[in-house]
């Protein structure tokens, strides 16, 4: 009996140990930081009293430098699985007040635990990420680890989604496997990403840059597109967590969790009507015409600030969670840039390997002209979109607004790449070109010969235009399935997707495309 006791007291003190990590002088470091610790930040992400630990009585097998004498169980990193909404998660959680998070070999193979167990049972896994990088100390064992991860990362890509919290450092090679994973979500001013620090970068290239400026959330939200969502502080990361995990399904085998509706599913959008201004050329913002028309006006918007141009987000539609893009006529006239063709792409991509259906909104004038995207490689990055969307096989609606020019009309989701829906509203043009551009080739000489040139040319627009500023050439063609009433576009789309969701569409057998990267 008292032996008995004795072990139990053993058993409680290791598990103490563990819980306390580095200590409390850390832990108030931590928070006076305005970070949360490991532990209570998996506790504000999983449902209440859900987590289950793995691996607490891990430890590192590290002799040099005194590391024998410095032994923490679980060695910087609280692994484990729990729920969000009732659905199984698989987690871990970065200690950065056990040496600074830094990732030693034992601390990388129980991450890799976690990964395997994901995969094997087809759960998400969410890693929250506050480190120090690769445990000096133990040098190239840490560097092992991280590559197990990196290639578990790969190898669960597209059959679980991943999503990675970015809560503090998270700086050289480290960087890798949140990139690899399907969703980045940086907290403001506490989170930082970089290859090399500051410091290295004033040293080769005599650059000077804050860490903030190099690698803080709003730098990768608009300039590198490295992050998906900005979080303001860890509690609201955690609750976007939550919410980005209720459009995925587990794995991708099974669909997205569809819910009860209570937004009437043929509601009429009466405020489209008036969306689109007369002038052509005037702008409009294409969030009013998502938000009006999917369930509840509730759009959750992924990559905001970065290649604006283009919009990419989660929604319901008929209770059906929904992947949607959208050009931006607000930003470059909604115009294909680099960055948002690979930032489409990669949506779309996402989307398709999950089982959740497209929705696409059209007003494009084309690719962005100019020496500098020509020299970027606009060929090859535009072709990513076109590949993605060709490749995809999920339910794929679109709605042509307005513009749809040129190769951006193929590129964006059109019939002729296998588009399932495509219906246009009335203000629609589906051309090679707007009408002043064409008539401008077309008509050239006969514009210079003409008694009143202008007069010529703007005779010429109205003719073109009435030709093929419209979507009744297309729909003459087959090429759109119909056009409709802006007002009707809800109902329509709702019903189509209803019965489209059971749609089976093969490709053919092979090891993998070879998307131009
Ligand atoms: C071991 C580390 C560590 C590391 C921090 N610590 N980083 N221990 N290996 N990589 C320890 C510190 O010694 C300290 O221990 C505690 O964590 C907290 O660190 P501080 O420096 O006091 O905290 P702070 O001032 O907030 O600075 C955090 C930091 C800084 C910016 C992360 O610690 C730092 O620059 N660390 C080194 C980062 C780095 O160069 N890592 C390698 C990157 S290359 P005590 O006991 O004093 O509390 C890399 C390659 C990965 O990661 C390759 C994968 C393929």
């Amino acid at each position: 009996m008292e032996e008995n006791d004795d072990r139990l007291g053993d058993l409680r003190r290791r598990k103490s140990q563990a819980k306390a990590g580095g200590g409390s002088s850390r832990v108030d470091a931590q928070h006076a930081k305005g970070k949360l610790t490991a532990r209570e930040r998996l506790e504000l992400m999983l449902d209440e009293g859900s987590f289950q630990e793995i691996d607490p009585l891990v430890e590192h097998r590290c002799r040099d430098f005194g590391m024998d004498q410095n032994v923490i169980p679980g060695d910087g990193v609280v692994t484990g699985h729990g729920t969000i909404d009732g659905r199984p998660i698989y987690c871990y959680s970065q200690d950065f007040t056990v040496y600074g998070g830094s990732l030693g070999e034992m601390h990388g193979l129980k991450i890799c635990k976690v990964l395997d167990m994901a995969l094997k049972t087809g759960a998400p896994v969410i890693g929250l990420n506050d480190s120090g990088g690769a445990r000096i100390q133990e040098g190239v064992a840490s560097l092992g680890s991280y590559a197990e991860i990196f290639f578990r990362n790969v190898q669960a890509s597209g059959i679980i989604p991943q999503i990675s919290v970015i809560m503090g450092p998270c700086a050289g090679g480290a960087v890798y496997s949140p990139a690899i994973t399907d969703f980045v979500i940086m907290v403001d001013q506490t989170a930082h990403m970089f290859i090399t620090g500051p410091e290295v970068i004033r040293t080769v290239t005599n650059e000077q840059v804050t860490f903030e400026e190099l690698g803080g959330a709003s730098t990768h939200a608009s300039k590198s597109g490295v992050t998906h969502f900005t979080a303001s502080d860890d509690e609201d990361a955690l609750q976007l967590v939550r919410q980005l995990v209720g459009h995925m399904p587990l794995n991708n085998l099974e669909s997205p969790p569809s819910r009860s509706c209570s937004d009437p599913l043929d509601r009429s959008c009466d405020a489209l009507s008036d969306i689109i201004p007369d002038d052509v050329n005037k702008p409009y913002d294409v969030l009013d015409v998502i938000t009006d028309i999917v369930d509840s006006g509730e759009f959750l918007e992924s990559q905001r600030e970065f290649a604006a141009n283009i919009v990419t987000g989660f929604a319901r539609l008929g209770g059906h969670p929904i992947g949607v893009v959208a050009n931006q006529p607000q930003v470059l006239a909604g115009c294909l840039d680099i960055d948002a063709s690979v930032k489409a792409a990669r949506f779309v991509r996402f989307c398709d390997a999950f089982n959740i259906p497209l929705l696409t909104f059209v007003d494009v004038p084309g690719f962005l002209p100019g020496a500098s995207q020509e020299w970027g490689g606009i060929i090859r990055h535009g072709a990513k979109l076109l590949f993605s969307y060709s490749e995809a096989t999920v339910p794929k609606l679109t709605v042509i607004i307005r513009k749809a020019y040129g190769g951006a009309y193929d590129v964006m989701c059109s019939k002729h790449i296998r588009g399932d829906y495509n219906i246009a509203w009335p203000t629609a043009e589906l051309a090679v070109m707007g009408a002043d551009g064409a008539v401008q080739i077309i008509h050239r000489r006969r514009i210079e010969e003409a008694a009143n040139p202008s007069q010529e040319r703007e005779r010429l627009v109205e003719e073109y235009g009435e030709l093929f500023a419209n979507p009744y050439k297309a729909a003459a063609l087959g090429y759109i399935d119909d056009v409709i009433e802006p007002c009707e576009t809800r109902s329509r789309l709702v019903k189509a997707l209803e019965m489209l969701l059971d749609k089976q569409e093969e490709r053919p057998a092979r090891k993998h495309g070879n998307i131009p990267l």
